[in-house]
């Protein structure tokens, strides 16, 4: 295995340096149980970057339980005030660390260095400031009831109690952060598990965790494998909760996992997800709207807009259009800050996505642009697929039906509203999709009529931390962000209090 050499930076940055890295159990950084490590690799180059420890079982055992003791003990006396100061105090700690965390991010992940300012500190941070505020809100009501006698309720809402997070590997830093702070607003507390693809990001996090005044145990970090630790966390009979972002089919195995002990599970998963150009679309905007909605992140996100169903009248000049965008987009090196797509995450992924590559054209869809795997100069040890563009695709193609998460565009022709609304929701996902068109009426109907956790009108790929986000059908369980999904880490008691 090459080694990877680093750039020079500003700032010192040691990170990659020394020894492999540990686990994040009570406030300690341990080795793993195994004594074993595993290697991180940059998906640019085929590097390895970094030692990991294989976490197991017996590792997921004891950061429960330091999780649990963490819960029962100093975090349940901690007053929601304080609780907010210190996921406030995070906040600016990842802010402080943003430029360290991010290359972190590039080198472990693979995403470009400069991609849009969209990605930024304040953005990152966001969801730590968001629910630091709800932490002094978290109430109950006291609601007037119709029985007999002198009797007062009231409701209570309470921290579940020990959370395990198992996260993905396609955006690790807003993954984690997506989960760490509703388990600190709300008073939960935590065994993290990162993607075996990308950890990084997680353990740096961990570090400033520790210098943070969130008590020990608070937050615990295990790497390893899926199949290992993750399913660990997910049968384990004192978590009592699964938050959990990636796959259809892990989901699925998470929920058989968690029946056990009947552990809440939300769930985030993938997708398949329709964007649909209408004739009476602004293409100027369309064009490279819809493109960046399949090929950002080298196609690695969940609600990407992969089926691209295009109105019949501009179907060919869209077809050519959004080819020739695809073509024109550079790919490289994520630590080029002229790069705007990067390599695929991993050599599994490479694999798995080459494969719809290959199977595209014998489904009978047409390659306008890419198809092939991207080996020439620098690019040959790395995991690189250029942007690609299927035309003529249709809806029984395995290309159209299946999550490839890699930069591929499923292009459908269509005619009317009525059959592009049934088609758009065919299939077992609905996370997001995407409406393109001047008429403000269409725009309105067809987004009533999707059946999608998200819509985005004549843009994609908006978040913010205030906005609820979670899929409907096959995509998951639950929501993200936004003040609703602060349920899915309480309880609500009722309280009667007989007053004569
Ligand atoms: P994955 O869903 O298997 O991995 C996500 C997380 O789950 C990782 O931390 C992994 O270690 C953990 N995990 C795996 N098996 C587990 C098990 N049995 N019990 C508990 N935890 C387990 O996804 P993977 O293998 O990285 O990617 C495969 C495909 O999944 C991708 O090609 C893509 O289609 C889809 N995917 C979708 C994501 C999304 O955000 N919708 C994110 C990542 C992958
Ligand atoms: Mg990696």
């Amino acid at each position: 295995m090459p080694v990877q050499v680093l750039p020079t930076f500003d700032r010192e940055f040691s990170f990659l340096r020394g020894d492999a890295k540990k686990l994040l159990i009570e406030g300690e950084w341990v080795e793993a149980a195994s004594g074993q490590t595993f290697p991180s690799i940059n998906p640019s180059t085929g590097a390895t970057i970094a030692h990991l420890a294989q976490g197991d079982a017996r590792d997921a055992d004891k950061a429960v339980a330091a999780a649990r003791r963490a819960f029962e003990g100093p975090w349940s006396k901690v007053t929601p005030a304080e609780r907010q100061w210190m996921i406030w105090r995070l906040a600016d700690l990842v802010e402080e660390n943003y430029e360290e965390l991010r290359l972190l991010e590039v080198l472990d992940m693979g995403s470009p260095i400069g991609r849009s300012p969209e990605a930024g500190a304040t953005r990152a941070v966001e969801v730590l400031r968001y629910y630091a505020g709800w932490a002094t809100k978290i109430q109950g009501e006291t609601i007037p009831n119709s029985v007999p006698g002198s009797v007062f309720s009231y409701t209570l809402r309470e921290p579940v109690g020990v959370v395990a997070a198992i996260v993905p590997w396609n955006g690790p830093l807003s993954n984690a952060l997506w989960k760490i702070a509703p388990v600190l607003a709300t008073g939960c507390t935590m065994v993290l598990k990162p993607a075996e693809q990308a950890s990084l990001t997680a353990i740096r996090l961990g570090e400033l965790i520790c210098e943070s005044e969130i008590p020990d145990g608070v937050v615990n970090i295990v790497t390893g494998f899926g199949e290992t630790v993750g399913a660990a966390l997910a049968s384990h009979h004192d978590v009592d909760k699964v938050a959990f972002t990636g796959s259809t089919v892990t989901g699925q195995h998470i929920v058989r996992a968690a029946a056990g002990n009947l552990k809440r599970v939300s769930l985030e998963l993938g997708g398949k997800s329709p964007d649909i150009v209408f004739a009476d679309a602004d293409l100027d905007k369309a064009v490279p709207g819809a493109a960046m909605a399949v090929f950002g992140n080298s196609g690695q996100v969940c609600c990407a807009g992969t089926r691209l169903f295009v109105q019949r009248p501009v179907y060919d000049e869209f077809v050519a259009r959004v080819s020739h965008f695809a073509g024109a987009l550079r790919v490289g090196d994520s630590l080029d800050p002229a790069t705007q797509i990067g390599p695929l995450v991993s050599a599994g992924q490479l694999d798995r996505v080459l494969g719809y590559l290959k199977l595209g054209p014998v489904e009978g869809a047409r390659t306008t642009v890419g198809g092939e795997r991207l080996t020439e100069g620098p690019l040959k040890d790395g995991y690189f697929v250029p942007p690609t563009v299927f035309a003529d695709v249709t809806d029984d193609m395995r290309i159209a039906r299946d999550e490839i998460f890699g930069p591929v565009a499923c292009v459908l022709p269509f005619d009317t509203v009525p059959e592009v609304v049934a088609r758009a929701n065919r299939g077992v996902y609905g996370l997001g999709g995407g409406v393109w068109t001047r008429d403000v009426g269409k725009a309105h109907q067809v987004s009533a009529a999707l059946k999608t956790g998200a819509v985005w009108v004549n843009g994609y790929l908006h978040f913010d931390a205030a906005v609820p986000f979670g899929g409907y059908k096959m995509s998951g369980w639950g929501n993200e962000l936004g003040a609703r999904s602060l349920d899915e880490y309480l309880n609500v008691k009722s309280v009667w209090i007989t007053t004569d």
